[in-house]
């Protein structure tokens, strides 16, 4: 089984739903308590032992290309200035053995066209993909959710999609799958359609934004006309190469925080503070005395 050593985030996505605070920047680099959405997902990816980023990127997202790279200026003044502390910080948001590789996605064509501008890079290896805006807390004690389905890779080979159960009447907002018990945590998938009305919706397991695809998937992608919304869409290439090859869904142990709306956003924020070595205990006393 070949190991899974790349991930691709896609970040080109104009972020509409946070305006007006995604005008100028990338809806990615929204800070949760002190971190931005990119890097939460990119420590998820480092922990799964996975050591090339590739970043699918559009117009307004070179602020994710200095978030990864070195900062000269700031570096210069922390050290002239003593602060060690600081510097480490700045000094380690990304590992050194980690590359980055940024792509740009010349127009938002939809989630497929975006993974299919990865294919120069990836090749024909397995790969992973990761949703910056939806935040996974993995449960206490349980490796980063990416690394929780690099393991189970590592056992059944084939694809792995994340999933999550959604009350019915949010199927409208999801991937949704439909599929029968294979193992524990996992079913082997039959179908996956792309935001159904919660009358037609095969089932409430929605897909949570977090992919290992076969290499294959990009011949499958390459034909797709565009589909739901109007765009290229990854649940179409899901769907069209579960027909020939296995796919199976993953209930991860997780907490998944939709960070792309504001109310996912403000719980995550909520969640992680109150876990903060810095603010948790604080924070909780705060939070007690609201109304
Ligand atoms: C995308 C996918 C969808 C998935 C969702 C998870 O939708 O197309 O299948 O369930 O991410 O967040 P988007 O949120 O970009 O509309």
């Amino acid at each position: 089984m070949r190991k899974i050593k790349k991930a691709v985030f896609p970040v080109a996505g104009l972020g509409s739903r946070f305006l007006p605070a995604t005008k100028a920047q990338p809806k990615e680099m929204l800070p949760v308590v002190d971190k931005p959405l990119i890097q939460y997902a990119v420590e998820e990816a480092v922990e799964a032992g996975i050591t090339e980023m590739v970043f699918i990127t559009g117009r307004n997202k070179r602020a994710i290309e200095d978030h990864f790279d070195k900062a000269y200026e700031l570096e210069s003044e922390l050290e002239a200035a003593g602060k060690q502390e600081l510097l480490d910080l700045v000094r380690n948001v990304i590992p050194k053995n980690i590359n980055c590789i940024y792509i740009r996605q010349p127009a938002a064509l939809g989630l497929g066209h975006a993974v299919l501008c990865a294919r120069p890079v990836v090749g024909d290896d397995p790969f992973a993909v990761l949703l910056a805006d939806d935040l996974m807390d993995a449960d206490a004690g349980q490796p980063s959710v990416i690394a929780q389905m690099t393991r189970q890779y590592e056992q059944e080979g084939g694809s792995i999609i994340a999933v999550q159960d959604v009350p019915r009447e949010f199927t409208r907002q999801y991937g949704i799958v439909s599929g029968t018990p294979y193992k524990d945590r996992l079913e082997k998938m039959h179908g996956i359609v792309e935001k159904p009305m919660p009358d037609v919706a095969p089932s409430t397991l929605a897909v949570a934004g977090r992919y290992i695809l076969s290499g294959r998937i990009f011949s499958y992608l390459e034909k797709l006309d565009k589909g739901s919304g109007g765009e290229i869409q990854l649940t179409d290439g899901i769907a069209a190469m579960l027909r020939d090859f296995p796919v199976y869904a993953y209930r991860s142990a997780a907490t998944r925080y939709d960070c792309g709306s504001k109310l996912g956003y403000l719980k995550a924020s909520v969640a992680l503070g109150l876990k903060h070595k810095e603010t948790g205990v604080e924070f909780a006393e705060y939070l007690r005395t609201l109304k």
